[in-house]
């Protein structure tokens, strides 16, 4: 067994300092936002397991159902040596696809990219136990900075699974795949998961679940400023919003004040705002229809290979190939 080399290009300082800049940038345009990455803290992180065992958020579910039956498939069409996965994500679908890159003979690498150290070396742990022969080398990074930094031998695959790539602007993924595009080798392949568009009846209630953890989840993003930044909340005062934005076709979470306030940021010296019912942007969610997939796909350099969906079509796999 050979033992994990970690790369580290992000320190406890940076997130910090990226928060601080977040914080700021979006608490003080009109109107409020602030970033979806922000959420996952310990807590935002169990509150979206959670979230991921919900009825209503069929997304996980759907993703890994394409993923047990398509998973020979894909190690057959790449005959990928790495396995590059962007967001560590759930060791369960990262399995699935190692067990097929070693039944078809082809595994060497294992290359896990997240901002969090923590998730990377739990993922690691886990990771050791059903695959003791793995070359792992992990990189704690962000995947809107530090692609060019990937490691791992050609022909390389990258998953980028669970709809992440939704939580970006449509701008923001055209320069993530570009760059990611310009980082990769031709031959090398792209494995993205996106969310599909469908009756607003489905869609709103997977981000408005009745048990209300992902309002819950939601309003954890005031905890994450309340600690790190000194900020002074009353987070019972947030009502969680879920909306179906039908022209850009994306889910919008959002948090609104239900009283007006003032809130202090000590960390930033910084004072904002709020009137009664202002809301405060935390999330987009974009879904996808196959043309714009593939389209977005070939702007950046990338030619799709396979589209899978789970048997409802609530979900799809684009296998795609660097040009
Ligand atoms: C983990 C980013 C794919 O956008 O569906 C779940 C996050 N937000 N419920 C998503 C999320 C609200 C999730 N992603």
């Amino acid at each position: 067994m050979t033992s994990p080399v970690v790369d580290i290009y992000l320190t406890a300082d940076h997130a910090e300092i990226s928060l601080r800049e977040d914080a700021r940038l979006g608490l003080t345009s009109s109107p409020k936002w602030l970033p979806s990455k922000w959420f996952y803290d310990a807590r935002g992180s169990e509150l979206f397991e959670e979230i991921t065992r919900l009825p209503e958020y069929y997304p996980t579910r759907a993703e890994r159902s394409i993923l047990v039956t398509h998973a020979g498939d894909i190690a057959r069409r790449t005959g990928a040596h790495t396995l590059v996965e962007l967001g560590s994500g759930s060791s369960e679908k990262t399995r699935l696809l190692l067990g097929a890159m070693r039944a078809e003979g082809t595994l060497r690498e294992y290359v896990p990219l997240d901002v969090s150290e923590t998730a990377l070396r739990d993922a690691i742990a886990g990771m050791h136990e059903g695959f003791p022969m793995l070359a792992i080398h992990a990189v704690v990074g962000d995947f809107t900075k530090h692609l060019d930094r990937i490691p791992g031998q050609a022909p390389r695959m990258v998953a980028f699974l669970g709809g992440t790539i939704g939580n970006l602007f449509p701008d923001e993924r055209a320069t993530f795949l570009s760059e990611l595009h310009e980082t990769l080798a031709p031959g090398d392949w792209l494995l993205l998961g996106t969310d599909l568009v469908k009756d607003p009846g489905v869609l709103v209630p997977a981000y408005d679940d009745a048990a209300g953890i992902t309002a819950e989840f939601n309003r954890n993003v005031l905890a994450v400023l309340n600690r790190e930044l000194g900020g002074d909340f009353d987070i019972e005062n947030y009502e969680h919003v879920a909306l179906w934005d039908s022209e850009n076709e994306w889910i919008e979470m959002r948090l609104r004040s239900t009283a007006a306030a003032k809130v202090t940021l000590s960390e930033l010296a910084l004072d904002i705002v709020l009137e009664a019912g202002e809301e405060i942007r935390t999330e987009i969610s974009a879904k996808f229809r196959r043309k714009g997939v593939e389209r977005e796909l070939a702007t950046a350099g990338f030619g799709l290979d396979s589209w899978w969906t789970d048997p409802e079509g609530r979900f799809a796999l684009s296998l795609a190939r660097a040009r």
